[in-house]
């Protein structure tokens, strides 16, 4: 249950890894750049993601980590938007979200600052001053799920662009950046997309912002012609002009074939099944676990993503207990245990033998017992 935090490997991942490590690398060495197309494997994965999120295949290249495509397409927002010194995003956000921000303003120097405001205020937040709305589409605890269309529109009423984060959205829930006239996004490839640890990230950018955006990190991926070895940097025409450094090939072959499993598939029915899976849960948990002090985070008045956080303030051992008992979450700080439903491999069954475990834990104060109760470095 912990796939919205890294998804389960696919057959296609492992057995393409074997094939790249083996014959790509292991024979072809550096000719597979040309022969095996390492060198177009970027733009052609995000071709593979865009339908995913709602949008074309010449508007979503896979690179870096979502971290550094936060910097990259914040600040690129803001060059688009000179004039307006703002950003604003959303107090309890995912911390690298902020922390990028805080890293990019503080590089700016006053040119560019953050405002952190809380979910409910932030459209009245959106000023005259404001250049970029960095937005986490569903909320990293809580599952709370922002009207994309709705959001997107607001702000470019008040002259605002938008830059989504989607990290927990893509390949869990439907979307769709194109009708909803979302300016730039991005997203982690290691969670319902199924690409492994440290999968490489993806960038969408609305076509029409491609002719005119120019992104700080100006590396040679995105140059026009890297292997013409000029002095000064020329971009890209479109989306690759978002790349940086050369693409983690293994990475990014795991996540090409990884995606394969999307192939077909319609969005809408996976949304459904992650609505059933989660609206299971919580009507089980309010069921069999209301005498054990837990509450389910609630949504507020959004929609709900494909995760459930349930606060307890034995959250910790409790979720320590429940992994060493073969039912995997995690925790979040400070009082979270976090339970993500993966509509493509998780059954109704699991959410079942889930929620026994968990009773089973607490009933019998399993997870009362020093062994659970020492934190490990990741939680
Ligand atoms: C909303 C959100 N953004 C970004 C990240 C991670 O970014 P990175 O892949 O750069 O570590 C996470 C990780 O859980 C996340 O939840």
């Amino acid at each position: 249950m912990d796939g919205n935090s890294l998804g389960a490997l696919p057959i296609a991942a492992r057995e393409r890894l074997e094939h790249v490590v083996k014959a790509e690398w292991g024979k072809g060495l550096i000719k597979s750049w040309n022969d095996a197309g390492w060198i177009a494997l970027n733009e052609r994965v995000g071709a593979k993601i865009a339908p995913l999120v709602g949008a074309h295949p010449k508007e979503v290249v896979l690179a870096d980590s979502t971290s550094v495509n936060l910097f990259k397409t914040v600040a690129t927002a803001a060059v688009l938007n000179a004039g307006r010194k703002k950003i604003i995003s959303e107090a309890g956000n995912f911390p690298t979200d902020l922390y990028m921000m805080e890293g990019l303003t503080a590089f700016m120097k006053g040119d560019l600052e953050l405002k952190v405001t809380a979910r409910d205020d932030i459209l009245e937040a959106l000023d005259e001053d404001t250049a970029v709305l960095l937005l986490t589409h569903v909320h990293y605890v809580s599952g709370a799920m922002f009207d994309m269309a709705a959001v997107t529109k607001t702000a470019h009423e008040k002259g605002v662009l938008v830059v989504w984060d989607l990290s927990h959205s893509a390949g869990a829930v439907t979307l769709a950046l194109s009708e909803a006239g979302a300016d730039f996004a991005v997203g982690c490839g290691y969670k319902y997309l199924n690409g492994g640890p440290g999968a490489p990230a993806f960038i969408y950018a609305a076509e029409r912002h491609h002719g005119a955006m120019a992104q700080p990190l100006s590396g040679w991926f995105g140059h026009k012609c890297p292997f013409d070895f000029v002095d000064t940097f020329e971009p890209k025409d479109g989306i690759a002009r978002m790349t940086t450094g050369t693409t983690p090939v293994l990475a990014a072959s795991a996540l090409e074939s990884a995606l394969s499993v999307f192939d077909g598939l319609d969005m809408e029915t996976v949304r459904t099944k992650s609505v059933a899976l989660t609206d299971l849960f919580i009507a089980l948990c309010e069921k069999d676990l209301g005498a054990y002090g837990f509450t389910v985070v609630p949504c507020g008045d959004d929609a709900r993503g494909s995760h459930v956080s349930l606060m307890h303030d034995e959250g910790y051992a409790i979720m320590a207990a429940l992994i060493d008992h073969g039912v995997i979450g995690d925790f979040r700080a400070p009082n979270n245990l976090r339970f993500g439903f993966t509509p493509l491999y998780m059954s109704f069954v699991d959410v079942w033998d889930a929620v026994e475990t968990l009773h089973r834990i607490m009933k019998k104060k399993i997870w009362d017992h020093a062994k659970y109760k020492e934190r490990n470095a990741v939680t």
